[in-house]
């Protein structure tokens, strides 16, 4: 049984066990990370900005997570879509044999026409409507609902349809308040508070309920979160007779910059995985243990290459703006991430303090006073990191075009996406003709 006590532990103390700080390797000393040299070629070739990834580092990463979590009998990954969405990034991830965990509609189309099989794909959404859910539910993917109202009303006309549940532990987790998102006041999942409630909704529809979920933010620090939460995912899973898999979403996090710290994904492997199969024996059968990754799958394959448009210096800064902004990479903006940011143009220049900003019409920092090597109009800096909830969150603003993906894959860079154009501005606009004529102006006297 849970207590308040362990709500206050947790909230009081979500940060006391950090995992280690870790040495900011990644960048140069990965044999198979790309090189700097490659990521100027690709820029060369195919124009600036432009997104690059690297799929062996997408491999490796996969790889990781799923050796930490080996002695678990059936463990299953289910990539989130929204992290990037490319479809040869998503049939990367189905060749590895990947699952998929979308949140529309449109992420399950894209996942089925990369090659997923309906049933290796997990319908997660918030609030979105009946009609949605059905439409996914008929396409054969798996269901998972976050409020009672949608699992009365789909439990009632669907009974035979599994269904699993997330739900809400009511913990604070998460990098910021944007991304924490398993706490009393998130608009995510069914409050643990609500289980009676919702058990009665199951026991009156004769729904089967085949998984339980949690989600509890991104960017999570602290090991014990996992702990902590899945004791609540277990002690809920106890009220239901025919799961098939528990589901712990993510929230990994990956470092971003130098002595960034990383959630230490070995020892939770090894802590959850021994807690896990326990849970199993009391539970009477081997049931999966799921993630659905997103940042820990694809962030650091990911960089960010523009192009230093001008340099300049005013009484109390040295601004270099770039061929970009925060249309095409708006985490800074947007959450105050801090993206490693590399001159690879001058990679052992002399370090100089830069405000690197973009081309948009209103504040657009991506770094304020950031030791760079020194930089030069039309060098290019690569920015880290840029793999995930990077390109999939860029838009339109400023009437630009977004930018090109290109895959470095064995080798060789790969066009996964080609750079817009004007047509692709204006082909959903309807022209409305002579709607507006041009008149006289009316003059009063
Ligand atoms: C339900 C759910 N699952 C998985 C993820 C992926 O999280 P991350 O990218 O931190 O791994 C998210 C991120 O928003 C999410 O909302």
């Amino acid at each position: 049984m849970l207590h308040l006590s362990h709500f206050v532990v947790f909230i009081v103390f979500p940060i006391l066990f950090l995992s280690d700080s870790i040495q900011w390797t990644n960048f140069t000393q990965n044999s198979y990370f790309m090189k700097n040299s490659d990521l100027l070629a690709i820029a060369k070739t195919y124009g600036d900005p432009v997104y690059v990834y690297d799929s062996e580092k997408i491999i490796s990463q996969f790889n990781r997570l799923t050796n930490a979590f080996n002695t678990v009998k059936h463990l299953k990954l289910n990539y989130a879509a929204k992290a990037l969405s490319n479809i040869a990034i998503l049939k990367l991830m189905n060749s590895l044999g990947s699952g998929l965990d979308t949140v529309s509609i449109q992420e399950v189309q894209l996942g089925l026409l990369a090659g997923f099989e309906p049933s290796s794909i997990i319908f997660t959404p918030n609030g979105v409507s009946l009609e949605e859910i059905e439409e996914a539910s008929s396409l054969g993917v798996r269901i998972n609902i976050d409020n009672l109202s949608i699992l009365e009303q789909f439990g009632s006309k669907h009974p035979n349809v599994p269904v699993c549940i997330r739900i809400n532990p009511h913990v604070m987790a998460g990098g910021n308040a944007n991304i924490s998102v398993g706490h009393i006041d998130s608009k995510f999942g069914i409050s643990i508070h609500q289980i009676p409630h919702l058990l009665r909704i199951v026991s009156v529809t004769n729904m089967n309920i085949n998984g339980i979920h949690m989600h509890t933010g991104s960017d999570i620090l602290d090991i014990d979160v996992f702990l902590y939460a899945s004791e609540i995912l277990f002690d809920t899973a106890k009220n239901f007779k025919n799961l098939d898999f528990i589901d712990f979403g993510s929230g990994f996090k990956v470092p971003y910059k130098e002595g960034d710290i990383e959630t230490n994904i070995e020892e939770l492997g090894s802590k959850l995985s021994t807690r896990f199969n326990d849970f199993c024996k009391e539970y009477g059968k081997d049931l999966t243990l799921a993630f659905e990754p997103g940042k820990f799958l694809v962030s650091d394959a990911g960089s960010f290459l523009a192009k230093v448009n001008v340099v300049k210096q005013t009484t109390s800064t040295v601004f270099a703006s770039i061929d970009t902004g925060f249309n095409h990479l708006i985490r800074p903006m947007l959450y105050g991430s801090e993206h490693h940011i590399e001159n690879i143009s001058n990679e052992n220049g002399r370090e100089r303090f830069y405000s690197v900003v973009g081309y948009i019409c209103e504040t657009d920092t991506f770094a304020n006073n950031r030791r760079i090597s020194e930089i030069t109009e039309g060098d290019i800096l690569s920015f880290k990191n840029a793999g995930a909830y990077c390109f999939t969150m860029a838009s339109n603003y400023n009437s630009r075009f977004r930018p090109p993906e290109v895959l470095w894959h064995n080798g060789e860079a790969v066009l996964i996406r080609a750079r817009e154009t004007f047509e692709d501005l204006t082909k959903n606009q309807v022209d409305v003709k002579d709607l507006f004529k041009k008149e006289a102006p009316v003059l009063t006297e």
